[in-house]
């Protein structure tokens, strides 16, 4: 059983890096189970139209912190504890972790109480492990600009927000430091590929390949 995240800010390339791990690991031959948040659920992807919508400014923290949690909720119930049942590996873009940055470092809501949400939305369901991608926000949201049309709510905030996300996403990282490995994002992608897998392979013994 294996359940990786990922985390990072805008423009710190996980759903590349995502996207070319799962190659690798359909080298496996296991089960591999791709899910990102929030969305993923039929239900899911109805509360991110909700939460991401650009026009949905006026959106108070506590619901946003409410819709994403449910979303969340779904997802674990519906689709990733029965793929951990039955031994699927488990490769989620973002999971709860992005609550504690965005909402809690970034908007400034209290980490306590949103650990508690984030306890009940999941039943306690931790990562096995989290792979987070670091870049400066001011580098993230460069990469970002590049592709305007993909740009949502929580996107379009001002440069101080995406740097409190960072600063939060390293704060969480230092304090959990056997589940977390943070790899440099402004690195030629190969090599965070690389970086990557090797990871992987160390902390998870039936993914090496020679
Ligand atoms: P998405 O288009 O999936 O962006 P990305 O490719 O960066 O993952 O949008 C998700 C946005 O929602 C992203 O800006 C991060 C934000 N978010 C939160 O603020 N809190 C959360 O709990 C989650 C899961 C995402």
């Amino acid at each position: 059983m294996a359940f990786i995240s990922f985390e990072g800010i805008e423009g710190s390339g996980k759903t590349t890096q995502i996207k070319r791990l799962l190659t690798w690991l359909s080298r496996s031959h296991r089960p591999v189970l791709h899910t990102r948040e929030p969305g993923g659920t039929e239900i899911g992807d109805a509360i991110r139209q909700i939460l991401l919508h650009p026009q949905h400014t006026e959106m108070v923290p506590e619901a946003e912190i409410l819709l994403f949690s449910a979303a969340r909720a779904q997802i674990v119930h519906e689709v990733i504890r029965p793929h951990l049942q039955q031994g699927w590996i488990v490769i989620c873009d973002r999971f709860y972790d992005s609550t504690l940055a965005y909402q809690g470092y970034g908007l400034g809501m209290p980490l306590e109480a949103l650990q508690q949400i984030t306890a009940f939305a999941t039943g306690g369901l931790q990562p096995d492990l989290t792979l987070y991608l670091d870049i400066e926000a001011e580098a993230g949201l460069r990469r970002k600009a590049q592709t305007p049309e993909e740009w949502n709510r929580m996107e379009a905030k001002e440069l101080a927000f995406h740097r409190r996300v960072r600063d939060g996403y390293l704060a969480l990282a230092q304090a959990e430091p056997e589940r977390w490995v943070i790899i440099a994002a402004d690195q030629p992608e190969a090599i965070i590929q690389s970086q990557i897998q090797e990871c992987l392979s160390a902390h998870f013994p039936f993914l090496r390949q020679e």
